[in-house]
């Protein structure tokens, strides 16, 4: 019995490794997550049973050790060296050219092959493995001594506990860099701020915070990942004689590198492959602040040798610095499109993510407080890729006496009303609306759009033009424009001014769900202002509802009720309605009846391509008549996907979730015998 267990103790610990092998090395797992948690607990109960079969290798002896008090001293078997840093194509060139001379290469018709790998953005780590164990992890500290950090490392998971294979050196010094993946700290930022501790600033904090942890527990629970980029000592054993064998040898012993490596040849190859992961930047999972270039051949790099502690070998590229450092000068409220209100940072302008930046985001008041960021401290200042600039902490350190916590306004800085924050929110609003200045040239925009107003040539240039002139101010301005000051105005002659006085009269004969939508109400899009429509038949009746009344309306809940009496609440947007009405616009109520039959109610439908015999918003209509409910994008909860002409993806995402899809044949059919019954 003990003899069979411990045959499948060993079997279950090989299988095992393998897997984690297939995950983290060849990122191609076999078997799903559940399959191997249950090896692994397969495993625990075995050993539980036969404490005497347990091994410091075995994949359940990860997390042990008890907390430390502190990280002892290593010192490396070989020196951690670094890198120097190119910051610009000349200097690559440089580089080249200096190496090429100095193995006696001929300039122009001969070129140096490199290893071309991302530059991770982590915290570099040294293992040593002997006789394919691994018998400790350090920090690279000063590149000589550094932090015994083994109890940590061996929580990582894509750091084999034993290399597979029997080849490997008896001896071995494998370096390379922990990082935590993007996808993983956004998740643990999430728990910690659920939990009311420490957020990290970026992923190099977090790993580097993960690995410095006293209790390996700790450790575990941390999204680390570890990638292979060179070795150390190799004694009793051999490498083979370019880096880019030898990483593909340590990847055969189980270790992780990076996919991103490539083989290029001279400077243009160096150059393109920068291009390349530069492009590639924002879609990887790890943080990357560049690329490095390593002479490929070993030998060469050994003639090439070193200067200090760099080697001539190899050198880094680095990508536009994503973060540095400025001072805060002030912090504006910006007053949004709905009204929301944004701390904006105003900084010493700071060169950072390849641009200057002067303005940036603080989100919202919480993130303020998280933060704990003031006016005037120095701060730390975040643009990755596209995304807006932000402040990601300040460094308290630097704090001058006196500096006063952050409260946003109570009153909308731009119009006095009453600024709100919904529950479940962090985002608060200027309950003004239309009588905002900020959000007049948006809400008249959108009062003037096609599915709201339809108002014909008063595009968002013009609108804007009208505001800045001063010759609008509510929406209801726009119905006593006049003929002779249009005219006047840049790049409008008479004629596009008569058009659009005729545009504006034409409009104002329109209906109810049309007028609802064109108020611009936060969360009342053109659907639900279609069932506040149908649902109260009148504007007053709408006005007048109380939160408890909106509840009952049918796809009306909590929040869009609460905005829905915020609004009419506000007597600057009733004042404005009224005018509207006295200028002239006008439309008939709606017969309300509840008995009308409603065959497709509860069915969500998508509309997606092009139609034939009807556009997208008329099959919605008629959709809608027939009490579907008719959304934007295809999800579980869809129940049928109407395809027309060039699809796109929503069909195909509908095929995958295996959602009913209907031909415009078919939703013509569904529509006749729905009508019929
Ligand atoms: S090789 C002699 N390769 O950059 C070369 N380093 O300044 C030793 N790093 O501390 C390093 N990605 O943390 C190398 N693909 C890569 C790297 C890399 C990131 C870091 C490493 C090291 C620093 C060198």
């Amino acid at each position: 019995m003990a003899v069979a267990d411990k045959e499948r103790v060993l079997k279950l610990r090989e299988e095992i490794n393998y897997h984690n092998y297939r995950y983290y090395v060849l990122d191609d797992p076999e078997i799903p997550d559940s399959e191997y948690d249950r090896l692994l607990r397969e495993l625990q109960a075995l050993e539980e049973k036969h404490p005497e079969l347990i091994t410091n290798d075995s994949p359940t002896q990860r997390v042990g050790a008890q907390p430390l008090a502190s990280f002892s001293e290593i010192k490396h078997l070989q020196p951690m060296l670094s890198l120097n840093n190119a910051f610009s194509d000349e200097e690559v060139l440089d580089f080249v050219r200096r190496a090429k001379e100095k193995l006696q290469y001929d300039q122009v018709s001969s070129e140096i092959v490199y290893a071309a790998e991302p530059k991770l953005d982590g915290l570099a780590i040294s293992l040593l493995y002997e006789n394919g164990q691994l018998i400790r992890g350090a920090t690279r500290g000063d590149g000589v001594t550094g932090e015994d950090v083994t109890q940590n490392v061996r929580t990582i998971d894509a750091i084999p506990l034993k290399l597979m294979g029997e080849q490997f050196p008896s001896r071995l010094e494998v370096r390379g860099e922990v990082v935590m993946t993007k996808s993983g700290f956004n998740k643990l930022n999430e728990i910690q701020r659920d939990k009311g501790e420490k957020v990290f600033a970026n992923p190099r904090n977090a790993a580097a915070g993960s690995l410095r942890q006293l209790d390996p527990k700790v450790t575990a629970t941390r999204p680390l990942m570890f990638y292979s980029y060179a070795v150390g000592l190799v004694e009793g054993g051999s490498i083979p004689d370019t880096q880019t064998a030898v990483l593909a040898r340590l990847k055969d012993w189980g270790l992780p590198v990076n996919s991103e490596i490539k083989q290029v040849q001279g400077a243009s190859g160096c150059l393109e492959y920068y291009n390349e992961i530069g492009a590639k930047r924002d879609q990887l999972d790890y943080d990357i602040d560049g690329v490095v270039y390593k002479v490929d051949k070993l030998v060469e790099q050994e003639e090439l040798g070193f200067v200090s502690r760099a080697p001539r070998w190899a050198i880094a590229h680095k990508f536009a610095a994503q973060e540095e450092m400025t001072r805060l000068l002030a912090i504006d409220i910006q007053v949004g499109r709905t009204g929301a209100l944004t701390p904006v940072a105003r900084l010493e302008p700071v060169f950072v993510g390849g641009v200057t930046v002067t303005n940036a985001t603080l989100h919202n008041q919480d993130e303020i407080e998280r933060k704990d960021i003031r006016v005037g401290d120095t701060v730390i200042v975040r643009r990755a890729g596209d995304v807006i600039p932000e402040v990601v902490s300040s460094i308290k350190a630097k704090r001058k006496k006196g500096a006063r916590k952050f409260k946003l306004p109570t009153q909308c800085p731009v119009c006095g009303s009453e600024v709100i924050r919904l529950e479940n929110e962090a985002v608060s609003r200027c309950t003004g609306g239309l009588f905002c200045d900020a959000q007049r040239k948006e809400s008249i925009k959108h009062f003037a759009s096609r599915k709201a107003m339809d108002i014909e040539g008063l595009g968002d240039k013009l609108v804007e033009q009208l505001v800045d002139a001063d010759m609008v101010h509510d929406l209801s301005d726009i119905f006593h424009l006049e003929l002779s000051k249009l005219a006047g105005l840049d790049r409008m002659a008479e004629k596009s001014a008569k058009n659009l006085l005729d545009a504006l009269e034409k409009s104002k004969s329109t209906t109810l769900d049309r007028f609802i939508f064109s108020l611009g109400i936060r969360q009342v899009g053109e659907t639900t202002a279609k069932t506040l429509a149908q649902y109260f038949g009148s504007l007053p009746a709408v006005m007048s509802a109380s939160e408890e009344a909106l509840i009952d309306v049918p796809d009306v809940g909590p929040v869009v009720a609460e905005s829905i009496v915020h609004f009419f609440n506000e007597p600057h947007n009733t004042a404005v309605i009224k005018k509207l009405q006295a200028a002239g616009v006008h439309w008939d109520d709606v017969e309300v009846d509840k008995s009308k039959p409603q065959p497709l109610a509860d069915q969500i439908f998508v509309v997606t391509g092009t139609l034939s015999t009807m556009s997208r918003d008329e099959a919605k209509q008629a959709l809608q008549a027939l009490g579907a409910k008719v959304t934007g994008s295809v999800s579980k909860k869809t129940d049928y996907v109407v395809v027309g002409e060039n699809p796109g993806s929503k069909a195909t995402k509908a095929e995958a979730l295996g959602i009913t899809i209907l031909d415009e044949d078919s939703l013509h059919a569904l529509l006749t015998n729905s009508a019929a019954k």
